[in-house]
């Protein structure tokens, strides 16, 4: 089958689905389950898959381990898109987003535009079990974080805070902030280059041995955005969902697609419905391309300039990840020591 006929009869389905929770719930049910933990993040979670299967092959609950893998990433200053070290709202200010979802208990939180604690993943899990809120904001939920003993810090490194001058310097020709130029340069706006800004994340989730789901989606944002911006990683539903009947999905890239399209409920939706986890993130994925109108926002050829990145896992074990545009990779463990890089599918190819 072509994929775009694929595409439009998944759709149609997917409609269908959606008023039919008892029947597609079937199609999942296993009398006699054997769960096989699996763990899947973006392709910058490596070591935050192995280390969250290390927890679950030694009887950690997936959320857990989701958490402590992601950690280590939030921990690290060398990846710019989370945590400590992620890059800084307009002002030079980090703001952290993040939320988790707990399979058994159906219980969730989030956490956005936080400043100055490095582990947005443990304050969204504190909201979830110490509080009858699902999401807490700026001020308040670092005061919550505070009254919950999370350490403050200056996230901002040498290296993020460079990386903002960088963009702030090369904005406009028109302001007075200079890049670095020579005594004799007579027009500093010629030096001028555009700063491609991105939305680095990482998203992982989990199947434990007790057949249990859960995940975790935690992000600096959107580089240099509007202060109090806040993308899906926060928002149950967008950036992440979890069914622990069905499945786990949750994204990377512009979290405003996310956001208008509720993309990780519709993925898991769909593997209701019985589709695979890839064939849920492609569906996603097409979503999004048929929702998106404005013209500032599509190419030349009328596809989305941006790009959305799924990851999904079933109650099976099941796995996949897919995105707008092709060389996405996701990382994968299903119980080795090493976790590995898979490719993902794909609507278009990059040219
Ligand atoms: N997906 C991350 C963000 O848009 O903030």
């Amino acid at each position: 089958m072509e994929r775009r006929d694929f595409l439009k009869k998944s759709a149609a389905a997917g409609a269908a689905l959606i008023t039919q929770p008892q029947q597609v719930l079937g199609q999942l049910h296993d009398p006699n389950p054997k769960y096989r933990p699996v763990v899947i993040s973006s392709a910058n979670g490596l070591a935050a898959t192995a280390r969250a299967m290390e927890l679950i092959q030694s009887g950690s609950d997936a959320l857990d381990a989701c958490i402590a893998g992601v950690n280590i990433v939030e921990d690290d200053p060398e990846d710019i898109t989370v945590g400590l070290g992620g890059l800084p709202n307009e002002d030079g200010v980090v703001e952290l987003d993040s939320c988790v979802m707990h399979g058994p208990t159906c219980r969730g939180a989030g956490v956005a535009s936080l400043q100055n604690i490095k582990n947005p993943s443990k304050v969204a899990k504190v909201i979830m079990e110490r509080t009858d809120h699902v999401l807490l904001v700026g001020q308040g939920a670092l005061k919550f974080a505070r009254m919950h003993g999370f350490e403050e810090m200056n996230l901002l490194t040498d290296r993020s805070r460079n990386e903002w001058l960088k963009w702030k310097e090369n904005l406009s020709k028109e302001d007075d902030w200079l890049p670095p130029h020579t005594m004799e340069d007579k027009d500093i706006g010629d030096l001028l280059r555009g700063y491609a800004r991105t939305y680095g994340t990482i998203n992982c989730n989990g199947l434990d041995k007790d057949g249990n789901l859960s995940g975790v989606t935690t992000t600096s944002g959107l580089f240099f955005k509007i202060p109090g911006r806040v993308g899906d990683s926060p928002i149950l539903g967008a950036g992440l969902f979890v069914d622990n009947a069905v499945g786990a999905a949750g994204s990377t890239g512009r979290g405003e697609a996310n956001l208008l399209n509720c993309s990780s409920v519709m993925i898991v939706e769909y593997m209701r419905q019985g589709k695979s986890p890839e064939q849920a993130c492609l569906l996603a994925c097409q979503r999004i391309v048929d929702h998106t109108k404005e013209a500032r926002l599509l190419n030349d050829d009328k596809k989305p300039k941006f790009d959305v990145k799924f990851y999904a896992i079933n109650k099976r074990g099941d796995f996949g990840g897919a995105a707008i545009w092709s060389g996405m990779k996701f990382a994968l463990n299903t119980g080795e020591p090493a976790s590995v890089l898979k490719e993902g599918a794909y609507l278009f190819k990059r040219n």
